[in-house]
């Protein structure tokens, strides 16, 4: 029998190592490689014995339709790509107190409202604390089976006999197997657990929902492995100093990743937001320079969001460049083409980032709308009011038209915005998206930039220098 040998895994990122080092060389991380011992049990394949083969079938031919648990929450359902997949593996990860726990019990309480036998397995929390939070969400009396475990055996042994549909775990960090030497928390751990329970949810057509914690650089904690293991990675982000809460798709086997679902924290959970728009654009005062409204797309579903910018003498030193919400790297190009295309010196100036209301915006469509809220900051001008902007910018400061104008012009006109400020719209497009709402076209960036700095000359109001998009147009 040959003897079993160890290798070292790294407890940040999963790699493994032949040796022991202080460093990983992965990561970077220090002191985080932990031994773990692996056997070779396995037998080499010319000495295995001749066992059941493949049952090879055609692409072409009927398949039966994915069944679906709908929890009931418009939003999660989303996400999800229309509901729970019965023996799928979920993994919802996020920042701890970002309301995981929340979402979940409020969802099982749904579906055992809704006639699905449904079980919440606290690792983390005592019975007496998940009932506490159960009391304050107002689902006492809901069916939900309960447990406080942390060793895996008994959970699957009580799952066994149980039979739920929908399971939650919360937290996979927390279990822990005695089938592996290494202590509870550890890479080697939480990857035994998860092939574990994943394995169940197969065979049991169960829908296990794991929680898992998330790292401060954004990462689950614990191996990526895990997130390979299961069929879809939700992550539940958002600004703790915000009550928004927005669950994203960054993994799924069973409907498109680009969806996201919007959530409010209240005194009594979590409520949904079937309209994000308002509620990203509430609050939003007089016009003033420095504000830009951005009309994104998040999935299939437009976004209206405020982009703020402001552009300050630098008291000291190398000039900041600070962003919340979007890309710093995308931002340092958008300064690079308005200084290089339209002359806007950022020399010694600072330049401040926010999008408003705690969201992340991915989308290169808001490069105008960035560009357009700086300028404004450093004229000190304000764009013209009730006006969304979108465009993408390439280097060479011409102004791109971006996907799916019509459903963003669309939800501008829904939230009573007036005019929007764009690329030239495309021949095929034209007709129909300027009767939705009139665009202010746009064929280079220095258009914009020559317009906002025009109107700051002459010291105009924004209406004037802007005048009639009809008109423009
Ligand atoms: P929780 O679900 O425990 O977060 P996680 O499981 O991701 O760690 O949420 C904790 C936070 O949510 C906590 O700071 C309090 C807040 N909260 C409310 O504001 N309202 C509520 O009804 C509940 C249950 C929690
Ligand atoms: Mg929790």
């Amino acid at each position: 029998m040959p003897k079993p040998s160890s290798c070292f895994v790294c407890q940040s990122c999963g790699s493994v190592h032949g040796k022991w080092a202080g460093r990983c060389d992965s990561c970077g991380e220090w002191n985080a490689l932990v031994e773990e011992v692996t056997s070779h049990n396995e037998k080499p394949a010319h000495k295995r014995k001749k066992g059941r083969s493949l049952d090879f079938i055609d692409l072409g031919g009927e398949s039966k339709a994915v069944p679906r648990l709908k929890t009931g929450i418009a939003e999660l359902d989303r996400v999800t790509g229309g509901g729970l997949v019965p023996g799928s593996a979920i993994l919802v990860g996020g920042d701890p107190g970002i309301g995981k726990s929340t979402l979940l019990l409020q969802a099982t309480g749904k579906l055992a409202a809704a006639g699905f036998k449904t079980a919440y397995i606290s690792g983390e929390e005592s019975t007496g604390q998940v009932r506490r939070r159960a009391k304050r969400l107002g689902m006492s009396h809901t069916p939900v089976s309960l447990a406080a475990e942390t060793s895996l055996g008994p959970i699957i042994d009580g799952l066994m006999a149980e039979k739920p549909d929908v399971v939650i775990i919360d937290s996979i960090q927390t279990l822990w197997t005695d089938q592996l030497g290494a202590a509870p928390g550890t890479v080697a751990q939480v990857r035994a657990c998860s092939q574990e329970l994943t394995r169940f949810a197969k065979k049991r057509g169960c829908c296990v929902i794991l929680v898992g914690h998330v790292t401060k650089d954004g990462q689950i904690a614990g191996p990526r492995v895990v997130e390979h293991m299961v069929d879809a990675v939700l992550y539940f982000e958002g600004d703790r100093a915000h009550q928004f809460r927005i669950l994203r798709a960054h993994k799924n086997r069973f409907g498109p990743t680009d969806e996201i679902g919007v959530f409010e924290m209240r005194e009594t959970g979590l409520s949904e937001v079937p309209n994000p728009s308002a509620l990203f654009l509430d609050g939003r005062g007089e016009a003033s320079s420095g504000a830009a409204v951005f009309a994104g797309l998040e999935g299939t579903r437009p976004v209206l969001t405020e982009i703020q910018a402001l552009v300050a003498p630098a008291a000291f030193g190398t000039p900041r460049r600070a962003v919340v919400g979007w890309d710093s790297g995308r931002l340092a190009m958008v300064l690079a083409v308005l200084e290089a295309r339209c002359g806007v010196s950022f020399a010694g100036k600072d330049v401040y980032l926010n999008v408003a209301g705690g969201l992340r915006i991915n989308e290169p469509a808001a490069d105008l709308a960035v560009a357009a809220a700086i300028a404004s900051s450093a004229f000190d001008m304000p764009l013209p009011p009730d006006t969304v902007i979108f465009g993408e910018i390439s280097l060479s400061g011409d102004v791109r038209p971006v996907g799916r104008a019509a459903a963003r012009l669309k939800e501008a006109a829904k939230l009573g915005f007036k005019q929007a400020i764009s690329a030239q719209p495309t021949k095929s497009s034209t007709k129909n998206d300027n009767t939705i709402l009139p665009i202010i076209a746009m064929k280079a960036l220095p258009d914009l930039i020559s317009r906002v700095e025009a109107s700051s000359e002459h010291g105009l109001n924004a209406d004037s220098a802007w005048g009639n998009a009809n008109k423009a147009a």
